[in-house]
């Protein structure tokens, strides 16, 4: 594929969006919000990386990209027009159709955006089909803070509950909530819990406080449904590597509900 822009989002997380030579498959590429691909880089590498964009505007794929390693080093050296190597897309991504009709909540933290973005654009390029959605963001700094821009402009509209949060401020500037992700509960209007999924990605660190609160609104359990991250290195169930017990987190994952988290030790 070739990368068609690139820029910052953050101080080391950067957008690409992506397209595959040839327009007819470009257009052609169909995969679930929550999927994953694998970008490889000849002679350098691969990894995983989650799916930003929605598969309701084809054509493009968009990605947020963190620079951490070896692979990653080597993709931000890249410009507008360089080619990459993409194959997936991998993993089991939302149930997409099982949520139509449901209320939907939406919580992430930090990186965990650049998956649940894909959902919300989703869910907001089909929005008749869906109930009430809520989408909450924390992260530390507002500088931290991924797709800011655009999130601020989907706070205008009124079918969609769109609530930032940041646990500093120190410029004074932030137009929202300053807090953890948790503190957004308290603005979360009614539910209808029996008829809710929550979806929900973040540093392992937050799942606990954001299941207590969704447990709270007695949200069922296998309707909180979240996407794991684990080492992969194939994406294809033959190298073994994000295994934990008989389950491969590249087949049967990113994507397991709370009921499934509690049935397999280690999941998070
Ligand atoms: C399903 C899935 C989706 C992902 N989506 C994204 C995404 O959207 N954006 C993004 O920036 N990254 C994402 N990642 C993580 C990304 O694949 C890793 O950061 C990858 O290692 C980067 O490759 P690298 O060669 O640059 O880093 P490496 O040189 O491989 O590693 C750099 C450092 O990161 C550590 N590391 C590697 N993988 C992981 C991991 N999974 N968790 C914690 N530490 C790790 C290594 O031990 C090493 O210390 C995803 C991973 C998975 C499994
Ligand atoms: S990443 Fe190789 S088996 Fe899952």
């Amino acid at each position: 594929m070739r990368i068609v822009r690139r820029y910052d989002l953050s101080k080391d997380v950067r957008f690409f969006q992506v397209r595959a030579l040839e327009m007819e498959r470009a257009l052609k590429m169909q995969y679930l919000p929550g999927q994953f691909m694998i970008i490889s880089l000849p002679g350098v590498g691969e990894a995983p990386f989650s799916i930003s964009s929605s598969p309701s505007r084809p054509g493009l794929l968009e990605f947020g990209i963190r620079r951490i390693g070896v692979v990653t080093n080597e993709l931000f050296k890249l410009k507008e027009n360089a080619m990459i190597g993409v194959r997936g897309p991998y993993g089991n991504g939302f149930p997409i159709e099982k949520i139509e009709k449901h209320d939907v909540i939406i919580v992430v933290g930090g990186l965990s955006v650049i998956p649940l973005r894909s959902l919300l654009l989703y869910v907001l390029d089909n929005r008749d089909r869906y109930g009430q959605v809520t989408f909450m963001y924390g992260g530390r700094k507002p500088e931290d803070m991924l797709f800011l821009r655009e999130l601020l402009e989907l706070r205008d509209r009124d079918d969609l509950n769109c609530l930032l949060a940041v646990e500093k401020d120190p410029d004074g500037k932030w137009p929202c909530e300053i807090g953890m992700v948790t503190s957004l509960f308290s603005r979360l209007k009614k539910i209808d819990a029996e008829n809710t999924y929550a979806l929900v990605c973040g540093p392992p660190v937050m799942y606990k406080f954001v299941i207590d609160e969704l447990l709270k609104l007695n949200i069922q359990k296998h309707q909180i449904l979240m996407t794991l991250e684990r080492r992969m290195k194939c994406g294809i169930g033959k190298c073994g590597h994000c295994a934990i017990g008989s389950i491969y987190t590249c087949l049967d994952g990113p994507v397991f509900s709370y009921w499934d988290v509690l049935h397999m030790k280690d999941l998070i």
